[in-house]
C-alpha cells in the first residue's frame, strides 16, 4: 500500500505523520481516515480551497489536476506549483509527501 508523509502542522498534526492509503483514494480521505483533519469546507465537491496541500514528493504520480480543480487553486492562499485540492487528488502506487499550508482561506466564512 502506498504511504503517505503528512510534514508537521501546528494545528493538524504537529509531529508529522506517516499513514497508509489506498489506490484510489484521495489525499484528503487518507488524512481523514487518519485522525488528520484537514478542512475541506465545500464536501470534497471541488468548490473551495480549503483542502488545499502541497505535493512535496510524488507529485507527477498524480493524475493531473482539471480545469475546475486549477481555477479554485488559484484563489487558494500559498500556491505553489505542486499545490493540489487534496479532495481532487488521488493517491496511486507510489508514496507521497504532502505539506500542509499553515493558512486557508476560507471563502465560505468570509463571505459571513
Ligand atoms: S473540500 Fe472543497 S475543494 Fe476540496
Amino acid at each position: 500500500m502506498p504511504k503517505i508523509v503528512f510534514l508537521p502542522n501546528e494545528d493538524l498534526c504537529p509531529e508529522g505523520a506517516v499513514v497508509e492509503a489506498e489506490e484510489g483514494q484521495t489525499v484528503l480521505e487518507a488524512a481523514k481516515a487518519n485522525n488528520i483533519d484537514i478542512e475541506h469546507a465545500c464536501e470534497m465537491s471541488c468548490a473551495c480551497t480549503t483542502c488545499h496541500v502541497v505535493i512535496r514528493e510524488g507529485f507527477d504520480s498524480l493524475e493531473e489536476s482539471d480545469e475546475l480543480e486549477d481555477d479554485m487553486l488559484d484563489k487558494a492562499w500559498g500556491l505553489e506549483p505542486e499545490s493540489r485540492l487534496s479532495c481532487q487528488a488521488l493517491v496511486t502506487k507510489e508514496d507521497l509527501v504532502v505539506e500542509i499550508p499553515k493558512y486557508t482561506l476560507n471563502h465560505a466564512k468570509e463571505n459571513h
